[in-house]
């Protein structure tokens, strides 16, 4: 049996790649190692978390000697590492947790692989999943590729692309068999509302204002996360060792052009009047550093293993809001207790 750690399984992404590896591959344990931030829910597991092959772990990859320990006795053959702190916002509010959990954190686990695997790295791999923000931001034309030089902008992105080159070291330096994917930004199920596509349709849903940072004339590139999940799979077991694969759906929209979409599904989904939603969008005052555009070219990850995204974003978006309208019990829950004080102080004075 192959023993292999996810990091941070119980946030947004790592809970669809642990389902993901849970279900496909009943020979492989799975342990989900996560610390239980805001940001980690174990609501996101459920439909799962009995089955033989997983095992959930309560801790904080911070904590050098715990995760050293952790190693020592469960001898994993492979890391998937998506334990971070992520949101933007809070990286410009208070970047010294994004530098103990981003960097720090992804150093303990460098450090503990190396040394129970001891020089001996035959079917071992350690995955690094990381975000096309630590190349910084992009004009009007071209596209993020892997050789793209790192420009990061902000707390979280800087921290980021820190614990990617320190991945890359322990691959130059000791030979650590890793791996790295830098992706675009994620939506779907289980994504915790702070981050735009969650937290407009929880708005929308309790009619209050959209705050669109700036003009809303900043360009993400929007990928459903269960396409992200299969690419970790795709990447994790057929990716040459040291390389770096960009994953991005080739999906551009303005956030005020997304934002215009969400609202008017919104509009249809809840039987409201179209237009009733747009209504509440509300230009605020933007982002410190903000990125005016993302966009990846997922060419290699394409021509080399094969991976595509599975649907369009149309579709994507609907299975998206239906999934929030239909699970109004787990925005709820999320949202209770400091959610109220984060809105305000995230919010209050724009
Ligand atoms: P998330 O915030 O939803 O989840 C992060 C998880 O990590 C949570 O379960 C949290 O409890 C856990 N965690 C945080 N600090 C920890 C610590 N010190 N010890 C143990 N666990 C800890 O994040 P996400 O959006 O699912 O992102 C997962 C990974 O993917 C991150 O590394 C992020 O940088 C990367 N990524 C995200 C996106 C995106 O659009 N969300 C895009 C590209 C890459
Ligand atoms: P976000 O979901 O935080 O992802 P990221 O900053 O990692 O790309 O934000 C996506 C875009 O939406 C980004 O350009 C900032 C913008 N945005 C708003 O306009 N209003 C908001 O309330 C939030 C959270 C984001």
């Amino acid at each position: 049996m192959k023993k292999i750690l996810i990091t941070g399984a119980a946030g947004f992404i790592g809970s669809h790649v642990a389902r993901l590896f849970v279900n496909k591959y009943p020979d492989y344990e799975i342990f989900n190692l996560d610390k239980l931030t805001y940001a980690g829910n174990l609501e996101n597991l459920k439909d799962f978390d009995k089955a033989p092959n997983y095992k959930f772990i309560l801790g904080d990859i911070v904590d050098g000697d715990f995760i050293m320990n952790l190693f020592k006795e469960h001898k994993f053959d492979g890391v998937i590492h998506l334990a971070a702190e992520s949101h933007v916002d809070r990286s410009i509010e208070n970047p010294m947790e994004f530098i103990m959990a981003n960097i720090v954190g992804t150093v303990n686990l460098l450090n503990a692989a190396k040394h129970i695997w001891e020089g001996n790295y035959e079917g071992k791999r350690f995955y690094h999943v990381s975000t096309d923000e630590v190349y910084g931001s992009l004009g009007e034309e071209g596209f993020f590729y892997e050789d793209t030089p790192y420009d990061p902008h902000s707390p979280y992105s800087a921290s980021k692309a820190s614990s990617d080159h320190l991945v890359r070291a322990y691959h130059d330096t000791y030979g650590l068999p890793i791996i790295i994917s830098n992706c675009s930004n994620n939506y779907g199920p289980n994504q915790f509302p702070e981050k735009l596509v969650p937290l407009f349709i929880n708005n929308i849903r309790h009619n209050k204002p959209l705050p669109v940072y700036g003009k809303g004339e900043n360009v993400r590139d929007w990928l459903y996360v269960i396409d992200h999940a299969a690419a970790i799979d795709v990447i994790y077991h057929n990716g040459p060792t040291g390389e770096t694969f960009n994953i991005g759906g080739h999906n551009e929209w303005t956030n005020i052009d997304l934002i215009k979409v969400v609202c008017k599904v919104m509009d249809e989904k809840l039987g409201r009047e179209v237009g009733t939603s747009e209504k509440l969008i509300t230009y605020v005052t933007d982002r410190a550093g903000h990125d005016l555009r993302y966009a990846i070219d997922s060419s290699k990850l394409q021509n080399e293993l094969g991976w595509k995204p599975s649907l369009q974003f149309e579709e994507g978006i609907n299975l998206t809001i239906d999934w929030y309208l239909n699970n109004q019990e787990w925005l709820d829950n999320v949202t209770s207790g400091n959610y109220q004080k984060y809105y305000e102080e995230m919010y209050g004075d724009r």
